[in-house]
């Protein structure tokens, strides 16, 4: 069964409140003795720096929106004065327009939301950035790698770029604080050789001034290149397990990405037959029996009313040459935030296209879902994926229909920077099962269409590349703080090396060292987990409330280093209504951390062809306009702003 991200934050819920108030009522009742406030009555809040919401006192990220609480990150050095971190390792962006092959996937996310003062926003996207480098943090609830919460109301969006190249490290927000750390976390993507985030670990040292013997205490960190792998570290290649494969399944609203998931699911026979008519009952009885196999993914009441997904399901399935895990998105755009988590983790996608009239022209449409969701996979490193051209039965499983949709979404897919070779074009239907895992019955289908079959063409794609003999890398997607499974367990996907039980494992950016006590892969307990896996991670030895989402968990030797100010290539798109200037407020994202920051500096304007600098310190940014940016981390000054 799938499991489901965060229930991302869905605002419309406040149209569900009943707000009939009978004040005649009210009228007859007595007023109460006000009664004084004692101070034990106060519940003592922070306001949350991007949102402003009052979160409880135990709260370390703020439970609307995520962002850190600005005390958790207080905790570190403020690195004020010091060069920005710079990523140095070219995007795919970055590789695209510079005309350079591309290298494919590390991991991913690496996001700006541009947070417009009180307008909506433009979505910029920057490209110069290490997947395996930074990462600020905010909260999560449950352990489900594949899911961030989202906030639906969110201003736009920029989002950043992953690197295909992988650093060997990577650094996560770094702020003020008590404890000493990093001496200088910045990189130099200049002169020639770049002094990556690898080359400044030698700086960064974390000093615990507390005493606390679980603190990384004033460790040097070794340079990745001293890294040596255990064997049992390494795949197993006599084990013949299969590959796994991280699928985001992403598209317009209601182009059937749920139908779909949940078909092959049913198919493959992970959704047993029993289970089946149990959603076909159920949806009939609530007037949605078109919707019974999305109800596989789409699991909360109120997806299920509204029959639309709001937050990431992960479920599994094996195909013969991969483990294959669905990451089945949310195509509504006020859920795009919670589509972002899941592409991050991504692979490789599908990107469904409803082939009805109307329906492919809406997805197609400035405020459609397809070429945003395109695009962002894309900038995260993602360069295979299969286009499943769906609902091909509304249109009589058209020749002439699917030709119009590959000529006008292949044209967009290539200046996304697709390559024509890595994707896979597919006519189907998921509600008929046409051409998911075998052959189109349907004559029609048939008569013009020979090629693969959905599951065949996932067969197909080219196995990710995994980066087991690098030092230990799991950014934390959630953290889950039960009785049973020991005092506090994080869970993520592993983006390099690998982990069992007993090592001694580091958590950034609080320096905190823990022991791992037990470890789960898709629900089941297992001796080791390497890089690519999705895992959850159960810890002991270490103080829960340091191990946030957001965090990254790394090789005691090798900590990410830590940064709080970046210099980031940016590509603005074309959703920006006012433009960016210094001061602009932003949302940082990298994994799945999420931080308040600030336009700090506009050091460029690129040249969209060449890449080569065309203006110096512009005074703004508008739409399409590629720059490199300075951005500083601020949730403390962000918050002021906002309360003053
Ligand atoms: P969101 O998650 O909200 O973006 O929607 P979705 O893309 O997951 O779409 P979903 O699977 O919920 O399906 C939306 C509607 O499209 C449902 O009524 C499905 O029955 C219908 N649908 C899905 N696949 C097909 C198909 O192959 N043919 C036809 N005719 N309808 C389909
Ligand atoms: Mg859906």
């Amino acid at each position: 069964m799938p499991r489901k991200g965060n229930y991302g934050v869905d605002y419309d819920d406040y149209d569900d409140y009943d707000y009939d108030y009978d004040y005649d009522v009210e009228d007859q009742v007595e007023a109460p003795e006000p009664k004084k406030e004692t101070s034990s009555d106060k519940v003592r809040v922070w306001g949350c720096s991007i949102c402003t919401y009052d979160n409880d006192e135990s709260m370390t990220a703020c439970d609307i929106c995520g962002v850190m609480r600005s005390s958790v990150l207080g905790k570190f050095k403020d690195d004020k004065g010091t060069a920005p971190f710079k990523f140095d390792f070219p995007s795919p962006d970055d590789m695209v327009s510079n005309g350079i092959r591309s290298s494919k996937i590390g991991s991913k996310a690496n996001l700006i939301n541009y947070r417009s003062q009180k307008t909506s926003a433009g979505l910029s996207e920057t490209v110069k950035s290490s997947d395996k480098s930074s990462a600020p943090m905010p909260k999560g609830k449950q352990g489900r790698p594949g899911v961030n919460d989202g906030n639906p109301k969110k201003n736009g969006v920029a989002d950043t770029q992953s690197s295909d190249e992988t650093s060997d490290s990577t650094s996560s927000s770094m702020p003020k604080g008590k404890d000493k750390s990093v001496g200088n976390a910045s990189t130099s993507i200049n002169g020639g050789k770049s002094h990556g985030p690898t080359s400044n670990l030698n700086d960064v040292s974390l000093s615990d001034k507390s005493g606390n013997s679980n603190k990384a205490s004033a460790r040097r960190s070794k340079p990745s290149a001293q890294y040596q792998p255990n064997d049992w570290m390494l795949p197993d290649k006599s084990e013949n397990a299969l590959t796994q494969l991280n699928l985001a399944i992403v598209g317009h609203v209601d182009s059937g990405k749920s139908t779909l998931s949940g078909r092959l699911l049913h198919l493959s026979g992970r959704i047993t037959q029993k289970e089946m008519h149990k959603y076909e009952k159920e949806a009939k009885l609530q007037g949605k029996g078109s919707f019974a196999y999305a109800w596989a993914l789409d699991e909360s009441p109120e997806e299920r009313e509204r029959g639309i997904t709001m937050t990431v399901a992960v479920a599994y399935f094996d195909s013969k040459k991969y483990h294959v895990v669905v990451l089945d998105s949310p195509g509504h755009k006020d859920f795009v935030p919670n589509m972002i988590s899941g592409a991050t983790q991504a692979d490789a996608a599908i990107l469904v296209i409803d082939a009805s009239i109307g329906g492919f022209e809406a997805g197609m449409d400035s405020k459609g879902q397809t070429k945003e969701h395109a695009r962002l996979i894309r900038s995260f490193g993602v360069d295979q994926i299969i286009v499943a051209v769906n609902k091909m039965d509304s249109v009589q499983y058209s020749k002439d229909r699917f030709d119009l949709i590959g000529t006008q979404l292949g044209t967009f897919l290539r200046s996304c920077g697709f390559k024509d070779s890595l994707v896979s074009w597919i006519p189907l239907s998921a509600v008929e099962n046409q051409n998911l895992v075998a052959a189109p019955s349907d004559v029609c289908l048939s008569s013009w269409y020979q090629g693969s079959c959905l599951l065949d063409a996932i067969d197909s794609l080219q196995p990710p590349k995994r980066d087991f003999s690098k030092p230990l890398l799991m950014p934390i997607c959630d953290v889950v703080k039960s009785s049973s499974q020991g005092p506090v367990s994080a869970c993520g996907k592993l983006e390099a090396g690998a982990l069992r039980s007993g090592l001694k494992v580091l958590v950034m950016p609080s320096g905190d060292v823990g022991t791992i006590r037990s470890l789960e892969r898709d629900s089941q307990i297992c001796a080791v987990a390497r890089a690519g896996d999705n895992v959850t991670v159960s810890l002991q030895g270490i103080d829960g409330s340091n191990v946030m989402a957001g965090g990254v968990l790394c090789h005691p030797d090798f900590p990410v280093a830590v940064a709080k100010h970046f210099e980031l290539k940016v590509l603005v798109l074309d959703f920006l209504t006012i433009p960016i200037v210094i001061g602009s407020q932003l949302e940082f994202h990298i994994h799945h951390a999420k931080e308040a920051a600030r336009v700090v500096k506009i050091i460029s304007v690129l040249d969209p062809k060449t890449g080569k600098v065309s203006k110096k310190a512009p005074r703004c940014l508008t739409s399409k306009q590629s720059a490199i940016i300075e951005v500083a981390l601020d949730g403390t000054g962000l918050r002021r702003r906002v309360h003053e």
